[in-house]
């Protein structure tokens, strides 16, 4: 079996998903804000230090995606964090993508940009230890919008992307996120993600890339935030796993979830429903950010004292989003 085929089927092994703890400088600047601690580069390091260091992360992790400033960075004891992941039996994998920005002519939407030099930026992150990478695709929903040139501008950057990657021997995350802001419903929300996908694998199968060594990071089929109208757990599974069954190959070595914004235990109570249902091509897993992290981000607030509450709270949601991925978990297992 080749390497990148290898190294997908390990992302999505049994009970195991992917932690995404790539937050850009920026971005993170926004999560420490909410618990008052300064964005500074040692404690960027102390936070992700404590994440990685997580007694037992491998039982539910499979592999984390780092930023580039925290794929050099060290723990506290002198060990690289990517031989400090590889130690405990977890990927390295890292955010390859520079950021979704205004796209020409469309006013509102936007286009990843990040395919300058990847060849190059690719051949130095496999010599730091990547073995994944990741780029995300922002689609939004809205008057008018998306546009098929965003659609298509998206896809056509996310394939070349997850060329690029292959060749230089990393498996590639191919994420189109399809936003769960606004006031649209659950329905529109389908059909966009139907488009976007089916988009998307055309545009893979243009630029050669090999679906069994990939992985799809979707946004789940879900009612806009302000929509008055919210579905329920059972519907946002059914509605999902159709759309995904309609538009992306078997071939796919597995799916793995973003959160984007739904609380930590809905997107778990989602993915539970979803493997529930059985009868899916591929393994559906999670690639979760902000609900793995939320509950540790509120433990730690910056102090070393908080570490071993951060920490049992990152390996409480990793248990639970690791049963989910099995179809084993229930809201009771919570207390
Ligand atoms: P969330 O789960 O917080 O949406 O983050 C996942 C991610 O990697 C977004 O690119």
């Amino acid at each position: 079996m080749s390497t990148l085929i290898q190294i997908a089927k390990a992302m999505v092994a049994p009970g195991k998903g992917i932690l995404a703890a790539d937050e850009s400088t920026g971005t993170i600047e926004k999560r420490f804000t909410s618990i008052n601690v300064e964005n500074t580069e040692e404690n960027r390091r102390a936070y992700r230090d404590l994440l990685f260091t997580t007694k037992g992360i491998g039982d539910s992790i499979s592999g984390v995606i780092l930023y580039d400033e925290t794929l050099r960075q060290k723990s506290a004891d002198g060990m690289s964090f990517v031989d400090l992941l590889n130690k405990n039996g977890v990927l390295p994998g890292i955010k390859v993508d520079a950021g979704a920005k205004p796209l020409a002519f469309c006013p509102g939407e936007t286009v990843t940009e990040g395919l300058d030099n990847l060849p190059k930026r690719c051949a130095e992150y496999v010599k730091l230890g990547a073995k994944f990478a990741k780029w995300r695709a922002v689609i939004d929903i809205g008057v008018d919008m998306p546009s098929s040139t965003s659609i298509a501008a998206n896809a056509h950057a996310l394939a070349r992307y997850a060329a690029i990657c292959q060749e230089a021997g990393l498996v590639p995350i191919v994420e189109p996120e399809v936003l769960m802001d606004g006031d649209h419903t659950i329905e529109r929300c389908e059909q966009v993600t139907e488009w976007t996908l089916n988009a998307v694998y055309e545009a893979l199968y243009m630029n050669r890339v090999s679906l069994e060594g990939s992985v799809l990071k979707p946004s789940m089929v879900i009612s806009g935030k302000k929509c008055a109208r919210q579905a329920g757990v059972d519907e946002v599974a059914e509605r999902t796993t159709r759309i995904l069954k309609r538009t992306v190959p078997a071939a796919v070595a597995g799916i793995v979830f973003l959160s984007g914004g739904q609380s930590d235990e809905l997107a778990t109570a989602h993915l539970d429903a979803m493997n529930k249902l059985g009868n899916n091509p591929w393994p559906l897993s999670f690639s979760y950010g902000r609900a793995l992290q939320q509950p540790s981000l509120k433990a730690w607030r910056g102090s070393v004292a908080n570490v071993p509450a951060a920490q049992a709270a990152l390996a409480h949601r990793g248990r639970m989003n690791s049963l989910a991925s099995l179809g084993k978990y229930s809201a009771s297992m919570e207390k």
